[in-house]
């Protein structure tokens, strides 16, 4: 089968199409006829070589598949050939989704929303596990709470402000101005350009100096760091960003605040509770650009740049989906 591989470290030209060996599904496993994959900042963290210490090369990356089932084998009870599938590979534990197939173990596997195309499942898996975990296992937003999202339209965020909805939470977000539109058509109800304005002024003049009930923050840095000052009592702040440099997090005291740190784990209950959002009309990943497995490295350059003019997510159109690669969306 064809995959993109990695045989070295490096820039998005580091990806070499091969022909590696079909993979065959062991006991407890299901065979994958890719169809989409997408890509996701992790997948360039890969790629550049900055989980060297847990990536043999030469790897095979990618973090999302839709698909259909191909083969079975020995004791898989759920599946069959012919299902469609969604689901994000165990990450940092064997060849990933940008190939034409996959294999991977049943307990992380679930059904393809039906109302959802390839495009749009392979762009919600990562994405929608992740907010979903930070959101709703971690943070445990409720009705009536309200919620500061950071990256209103990127990948998670824009899936995050939908979740955040759909659990009756008011959504305040960070974005840049010619993304306002965007996000609220995602449900936002205030928006804040992060570059034209300092976020913590603006959530304290929106919730007449209360704050928010949850921040999440998707960008790291600076942004994690002035979180505890924007929370009210009780706040939750959810990261889902690796931290390079040790936090200043001491405002979260006399808050009585807790930090989450996520890193998403891989389940079929997720997935199930994220389809059951997408079938009752709540939740759509908003897929801004498509590409071919073989242009894999424009997509992550245009990804690696900021101000792509990128909205949601960039997917990865394989096999029998291919002719859909570059369609407007
Ligand atoms: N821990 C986990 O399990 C996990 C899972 C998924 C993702 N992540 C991490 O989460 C981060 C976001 O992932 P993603 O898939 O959403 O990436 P993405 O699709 O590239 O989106 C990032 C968004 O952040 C915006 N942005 C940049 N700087 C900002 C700032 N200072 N304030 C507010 N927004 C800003 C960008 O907008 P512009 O166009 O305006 O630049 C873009 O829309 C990445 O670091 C990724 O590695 C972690």
């Amino acid at each position: 089968m064809k995959a993109m591989t990695l045989n070295s470290f490096g820039g998005p030209e580091s990806f070499e199409l091969c022909d590696v060996p079909k993979p065959v599904p062991h006991a407890g496993q299901v065979l994958v006829r890719v169809h989409a994959t997408s890509i996701n900042p992790l997948d360039f963290q890969v790629r550049r070589g900055d989980y060297r210490d847990l990536v043999p090369l030469p790897a095979i990356t990618g973090h999302d598949v839709s698909g259909v089932v191909e083969a079975v084998g020995p004791g898989v009870t759920m599946f069959s050939p012919g299902d469609e599938v969604w689901y994000t590979p165990q990450i940092f534990d064997g060849p990933g989704s940008y190939a034409e197939y996959h294999v991977a173990a049943e307990s992380i596997i679930g059904k393809k929303p039906p109302s959802l195309s390839h495009l749009e499942a392979a762009s919600l898996t990562l994405v929608g596990g992740t907010a979903w975990e930070a959101l709703v296992s971690r943070a445990a937003l409720r009705v009536g709470e309200s919620i500061l999202i950071h990256g209103g339209a990127g990948g998670v965020g824009h899936v995050a402000i939908q979740v955040a909805k759909a659990i009756g939470a008011k959504v305040f977000t960070t974005v840049r101005e010619d993304n306002f539109e965007f996000a609220r058509s995602v449900g936002a109800d205030v928006v804040i350009d992060y570059r034209k304005e300092d976020y913590v002024a603006a959530i304290m003049r929106e919730t007449s100096g209360r704050g928010v009930d949850v921040v999440f923050d998707t960008i790291g840095g600076d942004t994690l760091s002035r979180s505890p000052d924007v929370l009210a009592q009780l706040g939750r702040v959810v990261t889902i960003v690796d931290i390079a440099q040790p936090q200043n997090l001491i405002e979260s005291w006399g808050k009585n605040a807790s930090i989450h740190f996520v890193f998403t784990r891989q389940n079929r209950g997720k997935l199930d509770e994220l389809s059951t959002l997408v079938e009752r009309g709540q939740l759509r990943p908003h897929v801004g650009a498509v590409y071919s497995l073989a242009d894999i490295s424009l997509a992550h350059a245009r990804l690696e740049t900021p101000n792509n003019g990128v909205r949601g997510k960039i997917a990865i159109a394989v096999g029998p989906s291919a002719h859909l690669a570059s369609a407007d969306f």
